[in-house]
């Protein structure tokens, strides 16, 4: 029986905690993890990270096709997300003011805010699907938790 979405968060968690605890190189974690979540979720189309660079967003660590290297703070969901401090949850990205289309495949995403120990974000995850309305509270909750706990090596 296929597993739900909650069960194989759970499942998830344990499995990013012992990645955490064997290494603290940013880009190293941070590439397992996408990979962790892109194998685990097998429904996620794009799923990694930008990271604060100045007054940009710079591509980093990721699973899926090519995608934008910069990303300005307030432009398409990444950029809002950072600007607006939350996790944003978009259920159908063409009805998103300003969204950036890296590819015409993505129909909704989810976006979460990655905080360093000082509250500071430092980036942010970004996880694309290409069926409309496919991110729901079930993976605020879950990617929140994923972003707190990359926190510990975001010094
Ligand atoms: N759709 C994002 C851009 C990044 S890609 O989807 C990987 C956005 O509007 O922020």
């Amino acid at each position: 029986m296929a597993m739900n979405k909650e069960s194989i968060y759970q499942a998830l968690l344990p499995q990013l905690r012992s990645l955490i605890e064997g290494e603290d190189h940013l880009v190293a974690v941070l590439a397992n993890t996408a990979a962790l979540l892109h194998e685990g979720l097998d429904h996620f189309f794009w799923t990694g990270f930008y990271l604060v660079e100045g007054d940009e967003l710079v591509l980093g660590p990721f699973q899926g096709p090519v995608a934008c290297f910069r990303i300005k703070r307030g432009r398409g969901v990444c950029g809002s997300s950072w600007q607006q401090g939350q996790t944003l949850v978009v259920p159908d990205v063409e009805l998103f003011p300003g969204h950036i289309a890296c590819s015409s495949r993505s129909r909704s995403e989810i976006v979460v805010p990655l905080r360093d120990g000082h509250d500071r974000i430092r980036g942010v995850l970004d996880i694309d699907s290409t069926s409309p309305a496919a991110f729901d509270d079930t993976d605020r909750k879950y990617l929140e938790q994923v972003c707190r706990l990359l926190g510990q090596i975001l010094r």
